[in-house]
C-alpha cells in the first residue's frame, strides 16, 4: 500500500477524543471528555461531519453547494472546517453576543459571516433564525443544516460520543453532566449511555435565563453554547434526568478556576458543566464515576473570560525601578 494511503486527511481526527481525571477534593471519580481536542476545537466537529456526511449521501448537498447556518459559533466553526475542506460555500450567521475570537476563526477557515443583532421577535427580519432561512432559502441549492431541527445532530452524539464515553468507562458511568443548547449532546449521548445502563443519570446543563428555564421572563445571557431557546425534535426529554440551569457568574468563576487550578484551559460551557457538577458531588460516593463534557477551548474566549487578566501585564520598568528584579552587580 502506497504510504499516502495509511494516512487519513484532516477529517479522520473527529472523534475519539481522550477522558482525563480531575482531581477536585470530591468523592466521586470526575473524569472529562476533552471535545476542545477535535480539530476544529469543539464537540460541534462530530455534528456537522455526520450532518454534512447523511445530506452529502441523500442529495441534499450535492458538490459546489452551500452550507448556510445559524450559529453562536462552535458549530458554525465545525461546518466552516469541514465544508470547507469539502469544497462547498460556507456562510454562518452568528448573533452579536458571539465572541470575537469566533468570528476570526470563522472568517480564518474562509466561511462568509453575519452577525445578527439581539431581537426579541422571530418576525423581524434581522432576527438570527428568521434572517438564516431566509438566506437559506435565497441561495439556490443551500443546504441548512438545522443543528436546531436535524436529528442527525443528536445522532451524531448516539454513534460517537455515547459509544466513546461507554467504552472508555468500561461500563463504569454512573452520571454523566453536559451543557444544553440544542439538546444534540444530552439526546444523543444520554440516550445512549440510558440504553446501555437506565440507571446512569444523565445531568443538563442549561442558562437559568433560558426559555426553558425561565419560561416567563427569558433573558439575554453571556454563556455560549449553552441554553434551551428552541424545543425541537432534537430534544429528547426521556434521555435526561434534570437540568439544571446556571448562572453566568459562576460558570465564569469555574471557567478560571479551570484554567489557574487544573490546567484545563476551556470554555463557558465547560465551567458551566463543572460547577454544576461539583454540587452534584457533595450527595455522591467513592463508587460514582461522573463525566462531564468540556465542550470547546478556553481561547475562544480569552477576551471574555480572562479580559482582565489579559489586561494585567507587568511593567517590566516598574520592577526594575522597585527592586524586584536585581542587577547581577548587587546580586553578589
Ligand atoms: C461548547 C459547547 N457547545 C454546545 C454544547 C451543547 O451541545 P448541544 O448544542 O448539543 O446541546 C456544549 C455541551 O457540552 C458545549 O460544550
Amino acid at each position: 500500500m502506497a504510504i499516502r494511503n495509511k494516512f487519513k486527511n484532516i477529517l479522520g481526527s473527529i472523534g475519539n477524543t481522550p477522558l482525563m481525571r480531575l482531581d477536585f477534593a470530591v468523592k466521586p471519580t470526575i473524569l472529562a471528555k476533552l471535545e476542545m481536542l477535535n480539530p476544529g476545537g469543539s464537540l460541534k466537529d462530530r455534528t456537522a461531519l455526520h450532518m454534512i456526511e447523511v445530506a452529502e449521501r441523500t442529495g441534499q448537498l450535492k458538490p459546489g453547494g452551500t452550507i448556510v447556518e445559524a450559529s453562536s459559533g462552535s458549530q458554525g466553526i465545525s461546518l466552516a472546517m469541514i465544508g470547507k475542506v469539502k469544497g462547498y460555500r460556507v456562510i454562518i450567521v452568528v448573533p452579536d453576543r458571539t465572541a470575537p475570537e469566533k468570528v476570526a476563526v470563522l472568517r480564518a477557515y474562509g466561511a462568509e459571516v453575519y452577525m445578527c443583532p439581539n431581537t426579541d421577535s422571530h418576525d423581524d427580519p434581522r432576527n438570527y433564525h428568521t434572517f438564516t432561512e431566509n438566506l437559506a432559502r435565497s441561495i439556490p441549492g443551500a443546504f441548512m443544516p438545522n443543528q436546531y431541527f436535524n436529528k442527525e445532530n443528536p445522532r451524531a452524539h448516539y454513534l460517537s460520543t455515547g459509544p466513546e464515553i461507554w467504552e472508555q468507562t468500561e461500563g463504569k458511568i454512573t452520571h454523566f453532566i453536559c451543557a444544553a443548547g440544542s439538546c444534540g449532546v444530552i439526546s444523543g449521548a444520554g440516550r445512549y449511555l440510558k440504553d446501555q445502563n437506565p440507571a446512569v443519570k444523565v445531568i443538563g446543563v442549561d442558562a437559568a435565563t433560558s426559555l426553558y428555564s425561565s419560561p416567563n421572563d427569558p433573558k439575554a445571557y453571556m454563556v455560549e453554547g449553552i441554553g434551551i431557546d428552541v424545543i425541537s425534535d432534537t430534544f429528547d426529554a426521556t434521555a435526561f434526568d434534570v437540568i439544571v440551569p446556571i448562572q453566568d457568574g459562576d460558570a465564569f468563576a469555574m471557567t478560571k478556576r479551570l484554567a489557574m487550578e487544573h490546567g484545563y484551559l476551556v470554555g463557558l460551557s465547560s465551567g458551566a458543566v463543572m460547577h454544576v457538577a461539583l454540587q452534584q458531588a457533595k450527595t455522591m460516593t467513592e463508587d460514582d464515576v461522573m463525566v462531564v463534557m468540556f465542550g470547546d477551548s478556553g481561547r475562544n474566549y480569552l477576551s471574555k473570560v480572562f479580559a482582565d487578566e489579559v489586561k494585567n501585564v507587568k511593567s517590566v520598568e516598574a520592577a526594575l525601578e522597585h527592586g524586584v528584579v536585581r542587577m547581577p552587580a548587587e546580586a553578589k
